[in-house]
């Protein structure tokens, strides 16, 4: 290894300067220049002083978190004030000229803050910093300890560059220059290069993979774009995420900070962040919304940013990244735009607490929140993964309408289609994109595109199947941006499959891929063919001794023969073939002559193998081996036989072995035959990219739809399985806009996660064209009824299929906002659990429109229950009111129900119970999981503490506080009343029933009747009379127009007070609606005090005979809006 060999002594380093570690000091700046000009760098760009500050900064705050032992013992030969981290004191270290220091750091001074690999051999080897990264995260052992350097075999380069980059970490890897042919000289100094940029944005190191026929590169689906952000007003970012090896850059204009956050993680996200410097010198603003859980500054707070001056951001962006990962300025890139609204009504991406909530988590791996993943249930078990990460980023993104109709056409279609789906490999674009680009696309690459194009090819043969998946094509287009017709897709496959075919033998194929697959381990293979031969002379065969070397020469240099049609290397192959048959006569005539000439001797020759003809992989020649023992013994055989001893390739004499003048000229013609065929078959290949390349865009756009017509066929067979439907979908193009006319239908609705045929899975139906407050009990079923409208009002807007009836109906949504009860506090952000809350209710006010999908789960359970109420019920008037959207508010704080807000724009909703089997008593109701009209106020929560296993003892005491906890507020409102009335309050002592006496008493109707008019007269001050009305009665006229507190009675012996100002109207529709069960029903009417006085006793009566233990059910029509707590 020539990097480090001579010595240079130089001065101390510089002082410590604080941080943990030695930052530059002017001393070690001025080092830097130093060493920089002394070893007469051949850099073009020197760093200028804040930016070699900055990047030993970065340096010094990764080797300050190194954790694994034997990396940490390699810190204190670091320089931590040099760029590269190697200390040029050290014994062993050159910084002359052409040593492979200076060439290391001239990389790093265009490179400042990426490891750099360099290639030395049969190894990529790091120095400094990069050594200590690659010890620590590689899980690679230091390279000796004299100085810090570590390396990782020539084979393991993916995996080491796959372990760095998993951590954030961006790689240059360097080559040596390839060799002008030559064998038999010592090699000469090497010339490097950067052949390659490898961050996590582009993981995947492609060079020279042209010649590696047999490594079919691995590319991850989802390598994180690159971002860049700008902020061009307080709220109003540009972020723009290139996709480095598609060559796409895609640009969202002016989204409020929760959409950018979501924008820059939902992808992965991976640094730097490139940021332009109207964000970077903008200071970030206090207490925005949590609503997504994040927020751009906290998402990239800890992450290295690069600035990006100028305008237009998005150009200056792709400048700087391209200069950034060496792509060289001939890489052009598409832009487009992409943004919430606009001319496409393309709705705005998914917050990530909404995608959350639905079970979309980001990773496949399932969601983080506990809610079943979503996607895994649209695809069979088993589906591709590349399938699923289709679905959660279409999902995460809904298309405009009209790609929504596009799909469910298609997917109307499939589901009529009497044939199978072709074979359609999946080859992931970015692989098709960067290996044509790179020219470096080999033959694996080359056979899977031509499969993945055929594949394609013959949906468009069969009329069917082409009916039925070219809708699909305008999601392939809003993927890539483009958009083809039927005749340009033929057109394309058909052309590129020309191209392929011209040029790669395919007809072998798998016999070659076996061939190449069992060569793999090279070298590996000389003392096993040693002892084929062995095994064949022991057996008498009449294999000859020279065939087992000769085959092993011929696979290891004639790979690449078959790899490329034989017109294509005409030439080359007949120079090959010349030249090798020189090489077998000369094995067969001379070597094989004089192996025959030793004869062995009876008794062997002791602790020898025999004399035999091998191959000798590490010099790629054929020669005796094993004879020296023979040769004395039979003297002159080497003369006799014109035997030389060969010299290896470099330039050394081999005493061990023998073969003849023409051999070794042979071979050498051999060998060089084979160099160029191997550089013909890499220049057919590489020429056949180039041809390829004008084609990228259509190939790229070809291999989004095999993506998806797979999936969405896939999906097809899924939701039949499943019993899901296509529900109707208005794209509201009709001029239908904002919440006159649009209403929600969605008929037989189940949770996605269950099982339609499961007894256990209770199905739903509702009709909402304002937005609905919804209230039910504990375990009711109001989160799930969320998440289920959500999920499926969603799927239906993207086209597909979803767990609903097909009569359904869902109108366009601009957006789908889900604030989930799960909000917890965000210490890292320094909000509170309730500051999360009011940021995320700010956040839903802002960004709701007429057009959106709210769903609010128990907003303000985090403060004290009244003032939540009232933040609660003004978001909840704001949102129904001014926003007008349609969606659900879920809330257990009932007081939201007492509060006058506006409702014309709320409907009422609530979870029903029914009466449980138990044994009756005060807990005696379940839930049903049923959503009807109306509101309900049981809480069933010494119910479910009950089932959860919280101890008798306590549930008991806790029901008995609770009794207690209602007679006091009982009294207080009595207070209360007595306030309203002039009377003096607080002075009259309210008789309430001990305990026992409750029990004994007989809770009759008439009991009933006479607790509501005994309140009715305490609030008034005077006698009230209670009025029964029997059924099909009609109140007297005297009556109406006042507002009045009733009590009725239903069959199953439980109770209902409310309180009206129409109570004909009302005894009308509870006779209609109760039907049969409506067995008594009195009223009291309150001429003084109107509906307050009316809202206090209902209350008042609600307690009272909730704590005498009538059976009360808190539940009331549509037009009913007053209640009170069981
Ligand atoms: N449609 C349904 N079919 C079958 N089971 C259901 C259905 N809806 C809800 N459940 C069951 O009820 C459980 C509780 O539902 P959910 O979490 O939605 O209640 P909730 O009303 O939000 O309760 P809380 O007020 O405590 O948050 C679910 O986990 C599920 O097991
Ligand atoms: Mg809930």
């Amino acid at each position: 290894m020539g990097l480090l060999h001579r010595r240079r002594r130089r001065g101390s380093a510089g002082p410590l300067l604080g941080l943990g570690y030695r930052a530059p000091s002017a001393r070690g700046y001025a080092r830097y220049f130093n060493d920089a000009a002394a070893a007469g760098s051949s850099s073009q760009q020197v760093l200028d002083y804040d930016q070699a500050v900055e990047s030993l900064r970065y340096w010094n705050d990764l080797i300050n978190k190194i954790d694994r032992p034997t990396a940490r013992m390699m810190l204190s030969k670091i320089d931590r004030e040099n760029l590269t981290g190697v200390d040029t004191k050290l014994k062993g270290v050159s910084t002359s000229k052409n040593s492979l220091y200076q060439f290391l750091f001239d990389v790093k001074v265009n490179h400042p803050t990426k490891v750099v690999l360099v290639r030395v051999g049969e190894f990529y080897e790091t120095w400094g910093f990069d050594a200590v990264l690659l010890v620590e995260h590689c899980g690679l052992n230091p390279m000796g300890y004299r100085l810090p350097r570590a390396g990782c075999p020539r084979v393991n380069i993916q995996r080491t560059l796959d372990d760095l980059t998993a951590k954030g970490l961006r790689c240059v890897v360097c080559e040596e220059a390839p060799m002008p042919y030559s064998y038999g000289a010592r090699s000469k100094r090497k010339t490097r290069f950067v052949a390659q940029v490898v961050t996590p944005h582009s993981p995947v190191y492609v060079y020279n993979l042209s010649g590696n026929h047999a490594l079919s590169p691995d590319f991850n689906f989802q390598a994180p774009p690159v971002v860049g952000i700008e902020q061009r007003k307080p709220d109003a970012f540009t972020v723009s995420l290139m996709d480095v090896d598609l060559r796409q850059v895609t640009t969202y204009y002016d989204v409020n900070e929760e959409i950018a956050a979501h924008i820059v993680s939902n992808q992965g996200f991976s640094p730097p962040v490139y940021c332009h410097e109207s964000y970077l010198d903008r200071a970030g603003p206090n207490g925005s919304s949590g609503l997504q859980g994040q927020r751009v500054r906290s998402i990239i707070q800890d992450s290295q940013k690069v600035r990006v001056k100028g305008s237009p951001f998005s150009e200056k962006f792709v400048e700087i990244v391209r200069k950034d990962l060496d792509l060289g300025p001939d890489a052009s890139f598409t832009q487009s735009s992409a943004g919430g609204g606009g001319e496409s009504r393309r709705p705005l991406p998914l917050y990530s607490m909404t995608a959350r909530s639905i079970g979309l988590a980001d990773r496949a791996s399932g969601s983080p929140s506990g809610t079943p993943s979503l996607v895994a249930s649209l695809l069979p078990k088993g589906a591709p993964a590349p399938c699923k990460h289709f679905f959660t980023r279409y999902l995460m993104h809904p298309p405009p309408p009209g790609v929504a109709g596009s799909v469910q056409r298609s997917l109307r279609r499939i589901a009529g289609v009497s044939e199978p789906l072709p074979l359609l490999p999946l080859l992931p674009a970015h692989k098709i994109a960067k290996m044509i680009h790179s020219r470096e696309a080999n033959h694996s690459v080359y056979v899977d595109l031509l499969a993945m194009l055929r594949g394609v090819r013959s949906i468009f043969e069969s009329k069917a199947l082409e009916e039925a998946l070219y809708p699909l094509t305008a999601v392939a287009a809003l993927s890539t941006g483009r958009r083809f017709k039927t005749s340009e897709i033929r057109d394309a496959c058909d052309d590129v499959i020309a191209e392929i075919e011209g040029v790669v033998n395919t007809a072998e194929y798998e016999e070659l891929m076996g061939a190449l697959a069992e060569d793999e381990g090279e070298g590996a293979g000389e003392e096993a063919d040693d002892d084929a031969i062995a095994v064949a002379a022991a057996a008498g065969s009449r294999a000859r001794p020279g065939d087992q070397a000769l085959e092993s020469l011929l696979r290891s240099n004639e790979k690449s023969a078959r790899v490329v049609l034989g017109s294509c290397i005409a030439g080359e192959l007949e120079m090959l073939d010349a030249a090798r048959a020189r090489v077998m006569a000369a094995v067969r005539d001379q070597l094989e002559l004089a192996l025959k000439a030793l004869s062995c001797p009876e008794e062997g020759w002791p602790g020898r193998s025999a004399p035999r003809i091998s191959y000798d992989a590490v010099n790629n020649s054929v020669s005796v081996r094993g004879a020296q023992g023979a040769a004395k013994s039979r003297k002159g055989w080497a003369d006799d036989f014109g035997l030389i001893n060969p010299r290896d390739r470099n330039g050394s004499k081999l005493a061990d072995r023998f073969s003849t003048e023409e051999l070794e000229d042979a071979l050498n013609d051999y060998r060089l035959r084979c160099h160029e065929l191997d550089l013909a078959v890499k220049g057919a290949l590489k020429a056949l990219a180039s041809r390829i390349q004008p084609f990228v865009t259509q190939v790229v756009y070809l291999s989004h739809l095999a993506l998806v017509s797979k999936t969405f066929w896939l999906h097809a067979t899924e939701a039949g399985r499943r019993g899901w439907s296509l529900p109707e979908i208005d794209s509201g193009e009709g001029g239908e806009k904002g919440q006159e006319g649009r209403t929600l239908v969605l008929d037989s609705f189940w949770p996605f996660w269950m099982d339609k045929s499961s007894p256990d899975t209770v199905e739903n139906s509702l009709s909402m064209s304002k937005l609905v407050l919804l209230t039910g009990p504990n375990m009711a079923g109001k989160s799930t009824v969320i998440r289920s409208v959500c999920s499926a009002s969603l799927l239906a807007n993207c086209g597909l299929h979803a767990p609903c009836a097909p009569t359904s109906r869902v109108p366009y949504f601009d957006a789908y906002i889900l604030r989930s009860a799960e909000s917890a506090d965000n210490p890292a952000d320094g909000l509170s659990t309730f500051a999360v809350e009011m940021s995320d209710a700010r956040a839903i006010v802002r960004d709701a429109s007429a057009d959106s999908l709210v769903f609010v789960d128990e907003l303000c359970k985090g403060t004290e229950a009244k003032a939540g109420a009232c933040i609660a019920a003004a978001t909840l008037e704001r949102l129904a009111s001014h926003n007008g959207c349609l969606g659900l508010f879920a809330t257990h704080l009932h007081d939201i129900l007492e509060l006058p807000i506006e409702r014309s724009a709320l409907e009422l909703m609530r979870m029903e119970t029914e009466p449980g089997d138990g044994e009756g008593g005060k807990w005696r109701r379940r839930a049903t999981w049923k959503i009807g009209h109306g509101v309900c106020t049981e809480s069933l929560a010494f119910q479910v503490a009950e089932k959860y296993g919280v101890p008798d003892e306590i549930v008991q005491r806790a029901y008995a506080l609770s009794l207690g906890l209602e007679q006091a507020n009982a009294r207080s409102t009595e207070v209360e009343a007595a306030k309203i009335n002039g009377t003096a309050g607080g002075q009259e002592e309210v008789v309430e029933p001990s305990e026992e006496e409750e029990q004994e008493e007989v809770l009759s109707f008439d009991r009933g009747v006479q607790v509501l008019a005994g309140l009715a007269s305490e609030a008034l001050g005077e006698d009230a009379e209670a009025i029964r009305l029997q059924r099909g009665a009609h109140p007297p006229p005297s009556a109406i127009g006042y507002s009045c507190v009733y009590v009725y009675r239903l069959s199953d012996d439980t109770y209902y007070v409310g309180e009206t100002d129409n109570i004909a109207q009302r005894f009308s529709a509870h006779q209609s609606t109760r039907k049969s069960g409506l067995t008594d029903f009195a009223f009291v009417k309150l001429p003084k005090g109107g509906k307050s006085v009316g809202r206090l006793v209902e209350t008042q009566a609600i307690r009272r005979m909730a704590g005498m233990g009538f059976d009360l059910i808190s539940e009331a029509d549509g037009m009913h809006s007053n209640f009170g707590v069981r």
